[in-house]
C-alpha cells in the first residue's frame, strides 16, 4: 500500500529499537470454561497503526496477529460456564471465604508480572501508547490490584465486627451479585478492564470478559494465567464484535452486572435488551467533554501546561481528556497564539521514541472524522492555528490542532472528539460558560484556571452539581485511583475507585437476632462459636 507521500513519520524494519522490537504474529485465544480455545472460530487480522516504510518509501502494513472472531454460541458458552461457575450463588467461587479469593488474585497478580514487557510492547503496537505511558498503564494496573486487595482486607476485618442496635444483634457483609459483563475501552484496554474486573472478582462474583476493539492481543499471554489462579468459569475471556455478540447475553437475563466502560448509545442500548432490567447492576463510565474554564488572571504558563497535557496526553483518547478550553476575552488573544505554538512544536513519533507526544491512531477513521469537524468549524469562522501543520501527516500519524473562536453550536464544542484537536471558545461573562455546562448533555469533570478566591469559590459552587470533580488550576484525570470516578447525566452510573467498586460489584447482606431473647442469642453465638458459617464468622484476615 502506498501511503507515503513523500513524507519520513514512520520507520524502517531497520530503525526499530530493540526495546520496541515485534513479536512473532500472536494467534489470540478465548478461555471459556476453563478451556483454552485455539480453534473453531473465524479470524480476523490484527494490524498496527504504526507502519512500516519499505526499502522503495512506501508504507507497509504490520500484521501483528489474528484476533478471535467469536460467535453468540461463543459467548452463550462462555456465560453458560460462568453462570455454571455463580451457579446461584452456591458456587465454590461465591462462597468462599474473602482470604482465599484474595490469594488466588494475589498469585494471579504475581504472575502478571511477568509479562509486563510483553504487555507494554502490545500496548505500543496495538494502540500507539507511547512506551512510558503503557508502562504507567501496567504499573498502575498492578497498583489498583494491590490496592483493592488491601481494602478488600479492611472491608472483611470490618465486616467481621458484630454491631448492635435496638435489642438486636447483626453481621454484615458486602456479598456478591451474580455474573458480571466486563468490557473495558480501547484506551486503556489493560487498565479499565481490570478496574472493574478485580474488583468483580474480590467480591465473589463469576465473569465474562469481552476484550475492547483494540489492544486485544495483549490480553492472550494472561489467559493460561487466569485458567491456572480461579477455578473454570470464573473467568472467561471473549472476543468478536460486540454489537454482533453480547446482544444474545443480555437478552438472556442471564447477566446480573454490566460493567462498561464506552458510549452512553451502546450502554443504552446493552442496559434495554435486558429482560429484566430490576435485575441488572450497572457500573458505567461513559461520555464525557471536560471543559476548562481559563480566567483573566489564571496563571498563563501553568495553565497552558495543564491543558495541553489534558487535552493531548494519548492523542486526546482519553474520556477524562480536556475536550474544550473556554478563554476570557480579555486574555484569549494572547493565550490561545501560546497555547497554538507550544501544540506546534510537540514531538510527534513512534511511541518509542524519547520525549514524543502524538504518536498513530489506533482507529484509521479518526484522521478523516477530525479534519471535517474541523473543516465544518471553520467554514463557520473558527480559525486553524498553524494550518500549515494542523492535522497533517501520514495515515494513522497526524499533527495535533488548535482550532480558535468556536462556537457553541460547532460539533468542536458539542461532540467528544476523541483526538488530537483543541477547540478553543471565548467567553465575556463565566455565566455564558456555566449556562452551556447546565445545558450540557456530558458532567464528568471540569478544569478552573484562576486565582481570584471571590471568582473561583462561587464558580466552584456553581458547577458542583454539573459535574462530579472540579480541578483547580490543573487538568482533569481519573487517578489517584483511590478518588471517586464517577459523573453526572451522560457521563457515568455508579461510582468507581478502589474502595468504591468493592460496594458497585457487591450487595450488603446481614444475619440478624435479638440479642435479648436466649434462643436466638445461643444459635448466633453457637454458629460463631463452632465456624460453622462462611458468613457468620468472626474469622479475620490476618
Ligand atoms: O479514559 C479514561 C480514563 O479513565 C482516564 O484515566 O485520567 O488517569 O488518564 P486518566
Amino acid at each position: 500500500m502506498n501511503k507515503s507521500g513523500g513524507l519520513n513519520l514512520f520507520p524502517k524494519l531497520t530503525e526499530i529499537p530493540e526495546n520496541a522490537g515485534l513479536f512473532e504474529p500472536i494467534r489470540g485465544r478465548l478461555l471459556v470454561g476453563g478451556e483454552l480455545i485455539q480453534r473453531g472460530f473465524e479470524t480476523r487480522p490484527v494490524t498496527s497503526p504504526i507502519l512500516l516504510r519499505s526499502e522503495k518509501d512506501t508504507l507497509e502494513d504490520v500484521l501483528l496477529g489474528e484476533t478471535p472472531q467469536a460467535t453468540s454460541d461463543h459467548v452463550m458458552q462462555a456465560l453458560a460456564a460462568a453462570t455454571q461457575a455463580w451457579k446461584s450463588g452456591t458456587g465454590e467461587w461465591p462462597s468462599a471465604r474473602m482470604e482465599r479469593r484474595l490469594e488466588a488474585i494475589a498469585l494471579f497478580t504475581q504472575r502478571m508480572q511477568a509479562h509486563r514487557e510483553t504487555i507494554v510492547r502490545l500496548l505500543m503496537w496495538e494502540i500507539g501508547k507511547t512506551r512510558g505511558d503503557a508502562e504507567s498503564e501496567f504499573d498502575r494496573t498492578i497498583v489498583y490490584i494491590n490496592d483493592t486487595l488491601e481494602a478488600a482486607k479492611g472491608l472483611d476485618r470490618d465486616s467481621s465486627r458484630l454491631q448492635f442496635a435496638q435489642g438486636y444483634v447483626a453481621l454484615v457483609r458486602r456479598m456478591p451479585l451474580g455474573v458480571t459483563l466486563c468490557m473495558g475501552p480501547f484506551n486503556y484496554p489493560l487498565n479499565e478492564t481490570f478496574t472493574t474486573l478485580i474488583p468483580a472478582l474480590v467480591m465473589g462474583n463469576t465473569t465474562l470478559v469481552k476484550v475492547p476493539r483494540y489492544g486485544q492481543l495483549l490480553w492472550d499471554c494472561l489467559l493460561p494465567e487466569f485458567q491456572s489462579c480461579f477455578p473454570a468459569g470464573v473467568v472467561n475471556v471473549i472476543n468478536g464484535s460486540g454489537r454482533e455478540i453480547i446482544g444474545a447475553a443480555m437478552r438472556s437475563g442471564d447477566i446480573d452486572v454490566l460493567a462498561f466502560i464506552g458510549s452512553s448509545q451502546v450502554a443504552n442500548t446493552l442496559k434495554s435488551q435486558h429482560p429484566r432490567p430490576n435485575r441488572l447492576r450497572s457500573i458505567l463510565g461513559l461520555d464525557a467533554k471536560n471543559p476548562a474554564i481559563i480566567l483573566p488572571d489564571a496563571p498563563v504558563d501553568l495553565s497552558i501546561d495543564e491543558c495541553i497535557k489534558g487535552a493531548l496526553s494519548f492523542n486526546g483518547q482519553r474520556c477524562t481528556a480536556l475536550k474544550l478550553l473556554c478563554v476570557h476575552d480579555s486574555i484569549a488573544e494572547h493565550w490561545t497564539q501560546k497555547l497554538a505554538e507550544r501544540v506546534a512544536a510537540m514531538k510527534i513519533g513512534m511511541p518509542w521514541e524519547p520525549g514524543v507526544k502524538i504518536t498513530p491512531l489506533p482507529d484509521t477513521a479518526k484522521p478523516g472524522e477530525l479534519r471535517k469537524m474541523v473543516e465544518d468549524a471553520v467554514a463557520d469562522g473558527a480559525i486553524l492555528h498553524n494550518s500549515e501543520l494542523a492535522l497533517r501527516g501520514q495515515a494513522t500519524l497526524i499533527r495535533p490542532a488548535v482550532v480558535s473562536q468556536v462556537k457553541w453550536s460547532h460539533s468542536l464544542a458539542q461532540v467528544e472528539q476523541f483526538g488530537p484537536v483543541i477547540p478553543v471558545i471565548r467567553f465575556n461573562h463565566v455565566d455564558e460558560v456555566v449556562e452551556q455546562l447546565v445545558a450540557s448533555q456530558y458532567g464528568m469533570q471540569v478544569s478552573l484556571f484562576g486565582r481570584d478566591a471571590r471568582q473561583l469559590g462561587p464558580l466552584v459552587d456553581a458547577l458542583s452539581n454539573q459535574v462530579a470533580r472540579i480541578n483547580i488550576n490543573a487538568s482533569c484525570q481519573r487517578g489517584p485511583d483511590v478518588f471517586p470516578f464517577t459523573g453526572r447525566k451522560n457521563s457515568a452510573e455508579g461510582t468507581l475507585s478502589v474502595s468504591d467498586a468493592l460496594r458497585a460489584f457487591s450487595l450488603r447482606t446481614m444475619v440478624a437476632t435479638s440479642s435479648t431473647a436466649i434462643e436466638g442469642r445461643d444459635a448466633f453465638r453457637g454458629i460463631l462459636e463452632h465456624d460453622t458459617s462462611n458468613f457468620l464468622t468472626n474469622h479475620v484476615i490476618l
